[in-house]
């Protein structure tokens, strides 16, 4: 049986993740912190399927641990996704230290650890607020990296140094670059869709920080999930290796879009309060106007498209949000 092992297991992504990998038949670990919230493992009904590590990605021995014991006959994992971080752009900037040991010292402590192992491909989440604020968009993978805030510098620096151990060290890493990412089983409660669906369902109006008018590029976790699989399969056959690969639909939305097609849904479920507050003028402070990414360089090596429309994928949200109330 392979092994893989999964950092930031516990997150909305790793437990979309977590789970495909299980039902591929894989012998899966988690690094995460202790009581992480979210528990995406007990969302997935995972607990007991799968070897949870609890520990921080920054501490070299607790990453040891993790790739010691990936694999239960001690070989240590064939691939590792690296997912944990760090992820809310708001106490990134208030407190970035924190954020950087987490994001970038993670990186490189879990990189180490690789190094020392036979990993046969190492995936690590970058994020398309890596690119920074661009005048042209979609944003290509040759576009330079130019990180305006805390957040998309520990972004960009994690997906440089990634990248630089394939040629300095013959480490086969592969990094991802994903547009905004939404599903069923995301409770960061400040991110937009968990935070709007939440709160029709609850019968208040959600708070929106902006005027509704910036735009993003929103991709439903199965593709999120889809995209990490084949950047693994890509490294594992020796392609991709040191390289970076968005993951989007290459289409921009409104968040006042976002909140009606929501409000739409919610109204569908019987739900009265359908008008959102908005409460800012412009784009928050520290946050970039519009973002897409072009994916035809993941298309083109590993076939991967984004599958789920918007509007199927936001239906699947609201379903989500009200079965788990
Ligand atoms: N959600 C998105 O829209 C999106 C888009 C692009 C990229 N990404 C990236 O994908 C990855 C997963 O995102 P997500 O949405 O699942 O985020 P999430 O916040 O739901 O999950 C992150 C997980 O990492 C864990 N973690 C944080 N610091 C850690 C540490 N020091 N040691 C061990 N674990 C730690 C958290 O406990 C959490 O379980 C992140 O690297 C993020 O930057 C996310």
């Amino acid at each position: 049986m392979s092994g893989s092992l999964v950092t930031g297991g516990q997150g909305f992504i790793g437990g979309h993740l977590v789970r495909a990998l299980v039902e591929r038949g894989e012998d899966v670990t988690v690094l995460d912190l202790p009581g992480a919230p979210g528990r995406a493992l007990e969302i997935h009904g995972l607990v007991g399927e799968v070897r949870l590590i609890e520990g921080d990605v920054a501490d070299p021995t607790v990453v040891h641990r993790a790739l010691r014991e990936s694999a239960s006959d001690g070989s240590g994992p064939d691939s590792v996704f690296h997912l944990a971080a760090q992820t809310l752009v708001g106490p990134a900037a208030e407190d970035p230290a924190t954020t950087f040991r987490s994001n970038v010292e993670g990186t490189w402590v879990l990189l180490e650890g690789c190094r020392a192992s036979d990993v046969e491909a190492v995936v690590v989440a970058s994020s398309d607020k890596a690119y920074g604020p661009s005048e042209s968009l979609p944003y290509r993978e040759s576009y330079e990296l130019r990180p305006a805030a805390p957040y998309e510098a520990s972004k960009s620096a994690a997906d440089v140094i990634s990248r630089s151990y394939w040629p300095a060290f013959g480490l086969p890493a592969g990094v991802t670059r994903l547009a905004n990412v939404y599903g069923g089983g995301d409770l960061n409660g400040s991110r937009l869709v968990p935070e709007v669906a939440m709160a029709f369902l609850e019968g208040r109006a959600p708070q929106i920080r902006s005027d509704g008018s910036p735009e993003r590029d929103y991709l439903h976790v199965s593709d999120a999930v889809a995209a990490y699989l084949a950047v693994e399969g890509a490294v594992r056959e020796g392609a991709g290796r040191g390289e970076a690969f968005n993951a989007g639909t290459g289409e921009a939305w409104p968040v006042r879009t976002i909140v009606d097609l929501i409000a739409d849904e919610a109204a569908r479920e019987g739900v009265g309060l359908t008008e959102a507050e908005y409460l800012g003028e412009g784009v928050p402070e520290g946050e970039i106007d519009r973002q897409l990414v072009d994916a035809t360089r993941l298309t083109e090596l590993t076939g991967w498209s984004p599958k789920v429309t918007l509007g199927a994928g936001l239906t699947e949200a609201v379903e989500w949000y009200r079965s788990h109330a």
